[in-house]
């Protein structure tokens, strides 16, 4: 990926950092971007920004900043505790949207006139978006609405290329704080409930986030990367 340069929004932790981190050891330049600070032992070859994707004009502004460009990758996304409908906060469902839906929507928005031909989007939805489990409604809905959205931005942006990324179960900061013998006992249940029998890694979804960024005949495709979790 030489003389490319990609930016990952939501690209400061999880799935988003092992993007960053594979792509600038295949060869490009990368800038990551997300709303905490740069974290401490940060790789110094992999450049940093804050920017909060639910500021449409902050938005603007950095990829005004940013200038052309050739891939974008975006994992930004809420924590959000599983609920079912009767303790649904309504305010917290819309936030949530807010960040997963429209958080992509405006990143696309501003960006398209910077990517260069050839160049490509991919966005992030998840295992809920085809998967009903009681208390997931929002993450479903948010999910699913991102995979429309990835079909319908590769007619109208084509011929830049727009795909989905669907993770599974992966062990980042997204299953929300806790200590890490909580964080090993979830990843052994859920990981054992699989056909691969574990779950995943930033890594093993940042392989599929690199191959659609260097596949010039993929765009409109949903890629799950979920252990078989769908299954
Ligand atoms: N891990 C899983 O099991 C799983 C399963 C299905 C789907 N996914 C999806 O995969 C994507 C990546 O998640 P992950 O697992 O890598 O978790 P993660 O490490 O928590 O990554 C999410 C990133 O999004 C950033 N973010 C949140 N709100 C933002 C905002 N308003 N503006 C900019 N950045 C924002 C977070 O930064 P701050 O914390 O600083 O805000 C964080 O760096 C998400 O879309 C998630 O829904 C994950």
């Amino acid at each position: 990926m030489k003389n490319q340069l990609v930016v990952v929004i939501g690209g400061l932790s999880g799935i988003g950092r092992a993007v960053a981190e594979q792509a600038a050891a295949a060869g490009a330049r990368v800038i990551a971007a997300g709303r905490r600070a740069t974290p401490a032992e940060w790789p110094s070859h992999i450049e940093s920004a804050q920017l909060d994707v639910t500021d449409d004009a902050a938005v603007q502004r950095f990829f005004a900043g940013v200038g052309e460009f050739d891939h974008l990758v975006l994992t930004a996304g809420p924590v959000i505790p599983s609920a079912r409908l009767a303790d649904l906060a309504p305010e917290q469902a819309m936030a949530a949207f807010d960040v997963k839906v429209f958080g992509q929507l405006r990143a696309v928005k501003h960006a398209a006139r910077y990517l260069n031909a050839g160049g490509s989007v991919t966005l992030t939805s998840g295992l809920l978006a085809r998967k009903a489990v009681p208390g997931g409604l929002v993450k479903s809905a948010m999910n699913a609405a991102v995979e429309a959205m990835g079909k319908t931005l590769a007619k109208e942006l084509a011929p830049l290329r727009v795909n989905v990324v669907s993770p599974g179960m992966v062990e980042t900061g997204m299953w929300g704080e806790m200590s890490d013998a909580e964080r090993g006992a979830m990843a052994q249940r859920a990981g054992a409930g699989l056909p691969v029998g574990r779950v995943g890694q930033g890594s093993d979804l940042a392989q599929a986030y690199l191959m659609i960024m260097q596949n010039g005949f993929m765009t409109g495709a949903v890629v799950d990367v979920d252990g078989g979790g769908l299954l």
